[in-house]
C-alpha cells in the first residue's frame, strides 16, 4: 500500500505528462472564460483518463480505486475544474455499478463510456443538500413505470449529460425509505436550467436540471424501490477518496508553486526560502499533503479490498485532504504575497478551486458526522 507498483508508476507518469502538456497550458483560460472543456475531456477520454473505475468490459479503463486516486491527483494538480467534469462522470456511473443488475450495467454504461459521453448524478435539490433524505422530486407510479417531476440543483455536467441518475421519492411520507434511484436517459421533459457562476472549478458546468413529466420504465430502477438512500450513501462512500485525491492534487500544485517562488524571490538581500517563517510554512504544507495522500490511499485500498465498511475512512480522507487543500492553497497565496493574489500566478486559482472540496460530495461537517457516527455506533 505504501509503494506503487511499476505499472501504477507508469500510469502516474502518463497522467503527469498529460497534465503538463494538455491541462496546465489551458487551465487559466478555461477558468477565466468559464468555458466547458469538451476538447480537453475528449483527449483525456482518448488517453484513458476518464471513467477510470468502470470495468473494461463496460467500456471503462478498469482501474482499481487506488490507481484512480493516483491519476486523479495528477489531473487535479493541473485543473480541478476540468478534473471535476471527469470525476462527475464516475460519480454518476457508480450507482449503476454498485446497485445495477448485469443487464442494467450493459444497457446503460457502454453507450456513455465507449462514446465519450457525459453522465450526471442528480441528488441535491434546493431544499435537500446535507439533508439528502428530504428529496422532493416525485416519482409517481404509473402503468409500466414512473413519472418524474421535480428540479435538481448544483448538478455537475447537467447540461451536457446524456444519462442521469436521479434520486426521487415514490412517497414523501416514507422519508428516506421512499427514496428511489432511477436511470434516466436524456429525453423530452429533461432540461437544463440556470447555470451557476462560481468562485472556483469554473471550467466545470454546474446547472439546475428539471424533470417535467418524464416517464421512466420500471426496469430503470436501481436496487429496488425505496433503496435510493442506501444507493446514494454507498456511492458517496466509494467516491469520496477520489475527491480526497483531487484535493491532494490541488494542494500539491499550490505547494510546488510556493516552493519555486520562495527559492526565486529575493527580499532583504536573499531568497525568502532562507527565512524560517517561510520554511515552517513549507514544512507544514509538505507534511500535511503527504498525510492527506496516505489517508486517501488507505481509504481507496479499503474500497478495493471491499472491507466491511469504509464509510469512516472514506469520509476521513475527503475531509482531511480538502481541509488541507484549503489551508495549503491559502498559505501558498500568502507566500507569494501580492503576486499570489494576482491572476498572473496560478495559486489564487488553486485557492478558489480548493473551497468546493470542503463542500461537495458532502460538506466537511457532514463528513465529521459520518466519522463520529461510525466511532460511536
Ligand atoms: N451506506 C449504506 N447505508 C447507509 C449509509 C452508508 N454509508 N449511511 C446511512 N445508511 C443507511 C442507514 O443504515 C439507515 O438505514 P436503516 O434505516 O435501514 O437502518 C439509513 O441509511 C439512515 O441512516 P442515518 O440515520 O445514519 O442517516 P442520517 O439521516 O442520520 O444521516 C447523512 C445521513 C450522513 C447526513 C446523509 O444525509 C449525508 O451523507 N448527507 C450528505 C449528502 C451529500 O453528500 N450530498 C452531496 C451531493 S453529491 C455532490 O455533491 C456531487 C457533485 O456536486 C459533483
Amino acid at each position: 500500500m505504501f509503494r506503487l507498483s511499476a505499472e501504477q508508476l507508469a500510469m502516474q507518469k502518463m497522467a503527469r505528462d498529460f497534465t503538463e502538456k494538455e491541462i496546465i497550458p489551458v487551465a487559466a483560460e478555461y477558468d477565466e472564460q468559464e468555458k466547458f472543456p469538451d476538447a480537453v475531456i475528449r483527449k483525456m477520454w482518448e488517453t484513458g483518463l476518464v471513467n477510470f473505475t468502470v470495468p473494461e468490459a463496460l467500456g471503462g479503463v478498469g482501474l482499481d480505486t487506488l490507481t484512480s486516486c493516483v491519476l486523479t491527483e495528477e489531473l487535479g494538480r493541473g485543473c480541478a475544474g476540468i478534473t471535476t467534469v471527469a470525476a462527475a462522470n464516475s460519480l454518476a456511473l457508480y450507482p449503476i455499478l454498485i446497485a445495477g443488475s448485469e443487464e442494467q450495467k450493459k444497457k446503460f454504461i457502454p453507450p456513455i463510456t465507449t462514446a465519450g459521453k457525459y453522465a450526471a448524478f442528480c441528488l441535491t435539490e434546493p431544499n435537500a443538500g446535507s439533508d439528502a433524505a428530504s428529496v422532493a422530486t416525485n416519482a409517481k407510479a404509473v402503468d409500466g413505470g414512473y413519472v418524474l417531476n421535480g428540479s435538481k440543483c448544483f448538478i455537475t455536467n447537467g447540461d451536457v449529460a446524456d444519462l442521469f441518475v436521479v434520486f426521487a421519492t415514490v412517497d414523501k411520507s416514507k422519508g428516506l425509505k421512499g427514496l428511489t434511484a432511477f436511470v434516466v436517459p436524456k429525453s423530452d421533459g429533461v432540461s437544463a436550467g440556470k447555470k451557476e457562476i462560481k468562485l472556483g472549478i469554473r471550467a466545470s458546468s454546474t446547472v439546475v436540471v428539471n424533470f417535467d413529466n418524464v416517464f421512466v420504465p420500471a426496469e430503470n430502477v436501481l436496487g429496488g424501490e425505496g433503496m435510493g438512500f442506501k444507493v446514494a450513501m454507498q456511492t458517496l462512500d466509494t467516491s469520496r477518496p477520489l475527491i480526497g485525491a483531487l484535493s491532494v492534487g490541488v494542494a500539491r500544485g499550490a505547494y510546488e508553486s510556493a516552493v519555486k517562488y520562495a527559492k526565486e524571490r529575493v527580499q532583504f538581500g536573499q531568497p525568502i526560502a532562507n527565512f524560517q517563517m517561510i520554511q515552517a510554512m513549507l514544512a507544514n504544507m509538505a507534511t500535511r499533503i503527504d498525510a492527506s495522500r496516505l489517508l486517501v490511499w488507505r481509504a481507496a485500498d479499503m474500497v478495493d479490498q471491499k472491507d466491511a465498511s469504509f464509510a469512516k475512512e472514506s469520509a476521513m480522507a475527503k475531509m482531511y485532504a480538502s481541509d488541507v487543500a484549503m489551508d495549503v492553497t491559502t498559505d501558498a497565496v500568502q507566500i507569494l504575497g501580492g503576486y499570489g493574489y494576482s491572476r498572473e500566478y496560478p495559486v489564487e486559482k488553486y485557492m478558489r478551486d480548493a473551497k468546493i472540496m470542503q463542500i461537495y460530495e458532502g460538506t466537511n461537517q457532514i463528513q465529521r458526522l459520518v466519522i463520529a457516527g461510525n466511532i460511536l455506533r
